[in-house]
């Protein structure tokens, strides 16, 4: 199995090394009638691809997207719905030499082990190029969740040790730098400690964070799909993140009841909390308040110090990585992290619709009057 699909009802499988001819997605299960055009993903895919500063890889890919089917005169049809993004500019010569050693911080020993065989040429399908086919079905996932009156904003939280305090947050920051940071003279910090790095031959990580704002109630299913559980799946299957965290996260083990809880309170009738320390989530189903997801990134693994390691023989031998790589993958993971919390909210979006009887009728009712 390679675990290579994603979702129940809103259905995404990627596929694609790195290297090899094109890399792309199918998604199933979107309904039919949404209007749709390259340029929708296009627009996702040009926030991950490499080149836009000096802190991503300088590789020059284009990454165009072509619809190879599921739409037709720019509206979904209801029927798979293809992606395909051809490679260019893999230059596999710079991982010859790496065909029989195995990268520190890579998957090439795990991958081995497991199947005995493995494609090289920039990680294949362990590569941050896999991304591509998650945020071209995200855009997707994203235009449906629009429709509902759904919006999802993602930034970089923090990178290395510069961390943008909540209450610093500028939210129209975040595409004037290049590291989309919501406050730029905290990206313009990250960009020297990013400088300092360069010069050590060095690489670092951080964190990226996402918000989601008009939500309903009552999305994830108790009790192994809570929403929870689903978003820190789809996340952590991001390569390189490391932890997920919903709302105070790790902080909430360091609380105390009376400050964790969010109080409820009551306006005209609707209810709502007057905190939002569960970011968006109780009991595995989304509160009405704003989802806060939040993701630890880890440093890019290939740098250009050296480092010990081995060949696939067991001999010791020491390795310095100089293709072209991201001296911080936070802010091309920044729209990926966005696409997986959108895919996840998408699914879970359809899977509610049939939980209570009432709504089940309406809908049956709605659909015999319209016929
Ligand atoms: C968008 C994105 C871009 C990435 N770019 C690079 C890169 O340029 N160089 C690198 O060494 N790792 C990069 N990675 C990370 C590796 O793919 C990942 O760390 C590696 O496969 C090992 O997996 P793990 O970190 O989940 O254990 C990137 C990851 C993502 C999500």
């Amino acid at each position: 199995m390679s675990g290579s699909t994603f979702g129940k009802l809103f259905r995404v499988t990627t596929w694609g090394e790195s290297h090899g001819a094109a890399i792309g997605a199918v998604i199933d299960g979107c309904p039919a009638g949404l209007p749709l055009n390259e340029s929708d993903i296009q627009t996702f895919l040009d926030r991950r691809k490499p080149g836009q500063s000096k802190y991503t890889t300088k590789r020059n890919e284009t990454d165009q997207a072509e619809i190879l089917s599921g739409v037709f005169e720019g509206r979904t049809t209801g029927t798979p719905i293809s992606i395909i993004v051809r490679n260019q500019d893999q230059r596999s010569r710079d991982y010859g030499n790496l065909a029989y050693t195995y990268r520190p911080g890579h998957a090439d020993y795990t991958f081995t082990q497991k199947y005995g065989i493995r494609d090289y040429r920039g990680g294949g399908r362990s590569s941050g190029r896999e991304t591509i086919g998650r945020v071209a079905a995200g855009a997707i996932a994203s235009l449906l969740l629009k429709e509902l009156g759904i919006e999802l904003a993602a930034y970089a939280r923090s990178i290395g040790p510069v961390s943008v305090p909540e209450d610093e947050y500028r939210f129209s920051e975040i595409t004037e730098n290049s590291l989309y940071m919501p406050n730029n003279q905290a990206a313009a910090k990250a960009a020297e400690y990013l400088d300092s790095l360069i010069a050590a031959q060095d690489s670092c990580g951080g964190t990226i964070e996402c918000q989601v704002a008009g939500l309903p109630a009552g999305l994830g299913e108790p009790v192994f799909d809570k929403l929870d559980a689903c978003l820190a799946k789809a996340v952590m299957s991001i390569g390189a993140v490391k932890a997920v965290e919903i709302g105070e996260g790790l902080h909430a083990a360091s609380l105390t009841g009376s400050i964790n809880n969010d109080a409820f309170a009551s306006e005209n009738g609707r209810i709502y909390k007057k905190t939002n320390h569960s970011g968006g989530v109780l009991g595995g189903m989304s509160d009405g308040s704003t989802l806060i997801v939040r993701a630890a990134v880890k440093p890019t693994p290939s740098i250009s110090r050296e480092q010990q390691t081995v060949t696939e023989d067991g001999e010791e031998t020491s390795i310095s990585i100089h293709g072209r790589h991201d001296p911080i993958i936070v802010p091309r993971a920044v729209v990926v992290v966005e696409a997986m919390t959108a895919l996840t909210l998408a699914d879970l979006l359809l899977e509610n619709m049939g939980s209570r009887l009432d709504k089940v009728k309406a809908y049956y009712t709605e659909e015999k009057n319209v016929q």
